[in-house]
């Protein structure tokens, strides 16, 4: 089995800093990287990716599919998938290796269970832990003969793939990667799929259907896509990842004196809510919507410091900005008053429990806090400095980037253990910091 990179090691110390300055550019996006991947490889004909995150979960993507004998070829941020069709996948000889990707493991988990193979899924520590039944349930609802730990609900996970039927099914969490396995699964399966969920979760798997030929078609919270083999290779120009850009927005926008320019970031609606949070705080930042690639808005963002305030969070709002809660902690630990987070559940299950691990990185550099049992209650300092200290990034890559972002705003700085991790998403983080900041 290839074996994924170690991103629990390395240990970082970031020193205090001013504000942020420049004009800068963040990696592609993580959720369109991989669908651009998992498209390219089930569509006919060459797909040309520009802009492909060269993270360690896309670079688990790209293995998977290469195990399944698809070509593809990568210069950088430049990939080449040669497509021969959804029935142009052959079976693995070895177990996919989905390292800390709980993307990659869901949404092929969909795919594979339509497949006429045989496939397994493993992946590192943390991704063992993750819940994996959300999934299996539904695609056992659809015929998919799946097993694995726990009944199905823990890698590694075993799949006979076969014939599927359409359903109809209200998911009972809002949740792309959820959405995302159906939507692949429903690609070979008798009939219509349809999906309804509680709330809309971030819908770059419809758009970039879409662009494929796929007839599909979404209403509100509900989206029906018409089984077919017959998807066409595309060019995807992959806009930088808000959910990288949140770091650096979050930085300079608690930083008096800063003032950043982050160009071309995707700012499609269901994955803009750290800019709305931030405003809400109290946030100057500026969206300037330019252009629209490969089916998905993007645009330059201004932000300049300011003073933040505490505020409500509710679940409502986080799930747009649901891989931003560790950066919405750190905003909240500088700002004026107190911040209530709720709602945030599903963050129990990332990477990590991202509640226990914010609430114990906050304690750790002298940030006062409360963990509740969907939040937390974070006692702002009001734009001081907190006291900095040593934290432990429980291998996640973005508890990492989040205190590194806190260290900047602290007396004596932070030390990360665990800053590999940064590479699961964002590759040259701790270089572009060490070029914005001031001081
Ligand atoms: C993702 C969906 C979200 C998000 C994850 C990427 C995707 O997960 O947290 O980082 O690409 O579909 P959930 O579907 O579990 O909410």
């Amino acid at each position: 089995m290839i074996q994924a990179k170690d991103i629990f090691s390395g240990t970082e110390r970031v020193l205090p800093g001013g504000g942020l300055k420049g004009e800068i550019t963040v990696p592609g996006d993580k959720s369109i990287s991989h669908r651009a991947v998992i498209l390219g490889s089930i569509a006919e004909g060459p797909t040309e990716i520009e802009g492909f995150l060269e993270g360690e979960d896309n670079l688990s993507t790209i293995e998977a599919f290469r195990l399944m004998g698809v070509g593809i070829e990568r210069d950088g941020g430049r990939v080449s998938v040669l497509g021969r069709g959804i029935e142009g996948l052959s079976e693995p000889d070895d177990v996919i290796n989905a390292g800390n990707s709980g993307t990659t493991t869901r949404l092929l988990l969909g795919l594979l269970a339509g497949r006429p193979f045989f496939s397994a899924i493993t992946g590192d520590a943390s991704l063992r832990k993750r819940p994996m039944k959300r999934v299996v349930d539904p695609l056992r609802k659809m015929g998919a003969l799946i097993t694995g730990r726990n009944d199905g609900g823990l890698l590694p996970i075993a799949v006979f793939g076969r014939r599927l039927k359409g359903i109809e099914y209200r998911t009972p969490v809002a949740s792309a990667q959820l959405k995302s396995a159906l939507l692949l699964a429903g690609l070979s399966a008798d009939g219509e799929t349809v999906i309804e969920e509680p709330e809309k979760s971030r819908d770059h798997t419809e758009r970039m259907l879409e662009l494929f030929g796929a007839d599909i078609k979404s209403s509100g919270n509900a989206v029906s896509l018409k089984s077919t083999n017959r998807l066409k290779g595309c060019k995807i120009i992959v806009p930088g990842d808000i959910s990288s850009a949140a770091f650096f927005l979050t930085g300079a926008a608690l930083a008096p004196g800063s003032e950043l320019l982050i160009r071309q970031v995707g700012i499609n609606p269901p994955r803009v809510g750290i800019i709305d949070l931030l405003r809400k705080m109290g946030g100057s930042i500026e969206v300037d919507a330019g252009s629209v690639a490969s089916g998905e808005p993007a645009g330059n963002i201004l932000v300049r410091g300011s003073r933040l305030r505490g505020v409500e969070i509710t679940g409502p709002e986080l799930l747009p900005a649901i891989d931003e809660f560790p950066i919405l902690c750190v905003a909240a630990a500088f700002a004026e008053g107190t911040t209530r987070i709720s709602g945030a559940m599903e963050l129990r299950v990332k990477e990590s429990d991202r509640i226990a691990a914010m609430s114990e990185c906050l304690s750790a550099i002298g940030v006062r806090n409360t963990e509740t049992e969907d939040g937390m209650i974070i006692e702002g300092t009001g734009g001081k400095r907190a006291r900095g200290g040593s934290i432990r990034s429980r291998g996640d890559h973005r508890i990492a980037m989040a205190m590194a972002i806190a260290a900047l705003m602290t007396e004596e700085g932070v030390n990360i253990e665990g800053a590999g991790s940064v590479d699961v998403s964002f590759p040259g983080f701790f270089g572009l910091l060490g070029r914005t900041r001031v001081g």
